[in-house]
């Protein structure tokens, strides 16, 4: 599984949960954080090296937690990974499918980084669903940057939000997708600026759902019956990297792999 730093934990979250026997390694590419403001070509080969790095370490599927990632990098990855027989899951069509399932106006917004905006992943992805939409996406350009700081909230921080929600509001829609994996960390700051009756789609469970079904299909799932590992390797500064991952994930990190990766 990888993303650009600890947003994707959200994702390993429900993995751990849902699949507690089965053995995890997340990459965390935080040396290239942001990604969000990366080019697609960019996205695109940070994607493929990541991807690269994971099948290299014996990885029998792919997990894409990271919606920039995933806009710019799934057609690539998943070429990839077919070359070695693997399949790769990644977020978007789940919240996609999600989002059609449950808003009763049909109003759905999207809140993610500019590269998932600008690439439009969303808006194709809510077409896909049968069903008459209106989607109103909007780009918060600094959000998940100050969660990967690991806050503070200030009131700065909180108005800037506020201004990221307004179109939303204005839309008057009755579900967001959080487009990127970093945003569930902040749901409750969100879910008080959006109100209580807007329902909040993320990522993780659905994820989870996919990968149980993959492995199930291809028989691939663990015959181990005890609580599975999970392992972490970053690009960037391990210290900070498990200091903020164990505050999100609220389980030990253990230790976290430096690892220099080629590339943009
Ligand atoms: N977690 C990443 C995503 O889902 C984005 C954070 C970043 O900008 O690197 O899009």
């Amino acid at each position: 599984m990888f993303d650009s730093g600890v947003g994707g934990l959200t994702v390993l979250h429900e993995c751990l949960v849902a699949l507690p026997e089965e053995d995890f390694v997340y990459l965390g590419d935080d040396a290239r954080f942001p990604y969000g403001a990366r080019s697609a070509d960019d996205l695109r080969e940070c994607s493929v090296r990541n991807a690269r790095f994971l099948l290299d370490r014996g990885a029998k599927l792919i997990v894409i937690a990271c919606n920039s990632a995933a806009t710019a990098g799934l057609d690539a990855v998943r070429e990839l990974a077919a070359e070695r027989g693997v399949e790769v899951v990644a977020v978007i069509e789940p919240e996609a499918e999600i989002a059609a399932a449950i808003t009763e106006n049909g109003r759905v917004g999207v809140l993610a980084t500019p590269a998932t905006i600008e690439g439009g992943s969303y808006v194709r992805a809510l077409a896909r669903q049968h069903r008459d939409l209106t989607v109103t996406a909007v780009a918060a350009p600094a959000l998940a940057a100050v969660i990967q700081r690991g806050f503070p909230f200030s009131e700065a921080v909180v108005e800037q939000v506020r201004a990221y929600c307004e179109p939303l509001r204005r839309a008057r829609v009755d579900t967001v997708i959080l487009g990127c994996t970093h945003y569930p960390l902040v749901r409750p700051m969100l879910q008080r600026i959006l109100g209580r009756d807007v329902r909040l789609v993320t990522a993780g469970h659905a994820v989870a759902a996919r990968i149980e079904r993959i492995l199930n299909a291809r028989g691939l799932a663990t015959a181990n019956r005890g609580e599975g590992t999970y392992r972490f390797v970053c690009t960037g500064d391990p210290e900070s990297f498990r200091e903020l991952g164990t505050r999100f994930l609220q389980l030990p990190l253990g230790d976290v792999e430096k690892v220099e990766l080629d590339g943009a």
